[in-house]
C-alpha cells in the first residue's frame, strides 16, 4: 500500500526517460536541434525528478501516507504534460499556438513548481526532529 505512490513515479520516470531519450536519438540522427529544451526537460523534469520522487517514496514509505503525496503527484503529473506540449509550440509551433504556448508556458511550470514547493514540505515533514522521534 506505502509503496504504490513509489511504484507510480518509479512507472512514469522510466516512460518518460524513454520519451526524452527517442528524442534525443531523433534530434542526433535528423541533426535537428530545435527541440533541445524539450528534450531536457522530458529528461530532467519526467526521468531524474520523477525517479528520484519514486525512490524517495520508497526509502520512507511513511513520507507517502496522507493526500499532500497525491496533490505533489498529480500536480507533477499535469504540470509536465501541459509544459511540454507548450515547450513544443512555442519552439516549433509558428504564430498559430502561439496563445496555447503562452497559456501553457504559465500553467505548465506553476503546476511544476508547485509540485516541488509541496514535494520540499513532504521532505522536510519526513526528515525533521519530529518525524526522527516518532
Ligand atoms: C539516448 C539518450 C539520449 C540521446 C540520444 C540524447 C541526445 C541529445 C542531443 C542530440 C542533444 C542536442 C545537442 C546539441 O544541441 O548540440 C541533447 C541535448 C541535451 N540532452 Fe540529451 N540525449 C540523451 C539522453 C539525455 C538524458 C538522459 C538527459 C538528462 C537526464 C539529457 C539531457 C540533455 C540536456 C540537458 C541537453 C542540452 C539541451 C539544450 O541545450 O537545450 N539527455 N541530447
Amino acid at each position: 500500500m506505502d509503496q504504490q505512490l513509489s511504484n507510480r513515479f518509479l512507472r512514469l520516470a522510466v516512460a518518460f526517460a524513454l520519451i526524452g531519450m527517442v528524442l534525443g536519438y531523433w534530434m542526433g540522427s535528423s541533426r535537428d536541434f530545435t527541440a533541445s529544451p524539450v528534450h531536457a526537460h522530458i529528461n530532467l523534469l519526467g526521468w531524474v525528478s520523477m525517479a528520484l520522487y519514486g525512490l524517495f517514496y520508497r526509502i520512507l514509505p511513511q513520507a507517502a501516507r496522507g493526500r499532500l503525496p497525491q496533490v505533489h503527484f498529480w500536480t507533477a503529473l499535469i504540470g509536465l504534460l501541459i509544459f511540454m506540449p507548450a515547450l513544443t509550440a512555442e519552439l516549433i509551433g509558428g504564430p498559430a499556438w502561439a496563445s496555447f504556448a503562452h497559456i501553457g508556458l504559465i500553467a505548465g511550470p506553476t503546476l511544476t513548481l508547485l509540485s516541488m514547493a509541496v514535494f520540499a514540505l513532504i521532505v522536510f515533514r519526513a526528515t525533521g526532529p519530529r518525524a526522527a522521534t516518532a
